[in-house]
């Protein structure tokens, strides 16, 4: 595996905050309606065009892979952080979960049929973002979907910005930028998700989820 400074801070950061981070977010498809259903429609669509392995990619401390494995998918969860995959082995010891990089995927091409990454890619300085969108169409089948959810950028001068995570260095994209790079990528939009920001959130973006399909 190619080993990348950025991605180094990424894993060491998670690592360091895994059992916080477990914590804070165990909960939050309870509270959170418009996430389960974006991801109640991504189970359908997968699970109508055929039987396909789904992968959560940066999927943290499980919670989201064991949700879509409730709904029927057959899923596996893979992370950076060796903290997050241990924390997601003992919470839902039915499920498999690797440490692996988003950018150099141990699985074969063309097998999934979903592929999940939930403010995953958020940590990847954008001139390396390609190569994981390359990843993401790789182990895709033919007809397969990709959700991917990011923090929106506000100025509409630059496709990105950095902002102030509270675990690494993060970045948030230009939904209609986002969209033509996956494009790019042969992956097709179907579908945004487009969640104002609360005055309860701590942070003041967009939050988008943009559902993908490969040709
Ligand atoms: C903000 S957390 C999101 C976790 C989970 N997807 C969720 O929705 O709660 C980002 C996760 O992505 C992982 N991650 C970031 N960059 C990665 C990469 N290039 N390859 C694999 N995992 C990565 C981090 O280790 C971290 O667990």
């Amino acid at each position: 595996m190619v080993e990348h400074d950025a991605l180094s801070a990424t894993r060491e950061a998670y690592d360091a905050a895994a059992p916080t981070y477990a914590q804070l977010f165990r909960d939050t498809l309870r509270d959170s309606p418009l996430d389960r259903a974006i991801l109640g429609a991504f189970a359908e669509v997968v699970n109508a065009s055929g039987d396909g392995q789904v992968a959560d990619l940066g999927c943290g401390p499980g919670h989201i892979t064991a949700y879509l494995g409730e709904l029927g998918l057959a899923v596996f969860g893979v992370d950076a952080s060796p903290a997050m995959v241990e924390l997601a082995r003992q919470a839902y010891p039915g499920l498999r979960f690797d440490v692996g990089s988003m950018a150099a995927l141990n699985i074969a091409d063309g097998v999934l049929g979903g592929v999940l990454s939930r403010w995953s890619i958020i940590h990847t300085p954008p001139r390396e973002l390609p190569v994981i969108l390359s990843e993401f169409h790789r182990v895709l089948a033919p007809g397969g979907h990709l959700l991917v959810g990011f923090s929106a950028s506000d100025d509409p001068s630059h496709p990105t910005q950095v902002f102030d995570h509270t675990v690494a260095p993060a970045y948030r994209w230009s939904p209609d930028h986002l969209a033509a790079m996956l494009r790019k990528s042969g992956l097709a939009e179907v579908a945004r998700m487009v969640r104002e920001p609360q005055p309860t959130d701590r942070r003041q973006f967009q939050e988008i989820q943009l559902l993908a399909r490969k040709a």
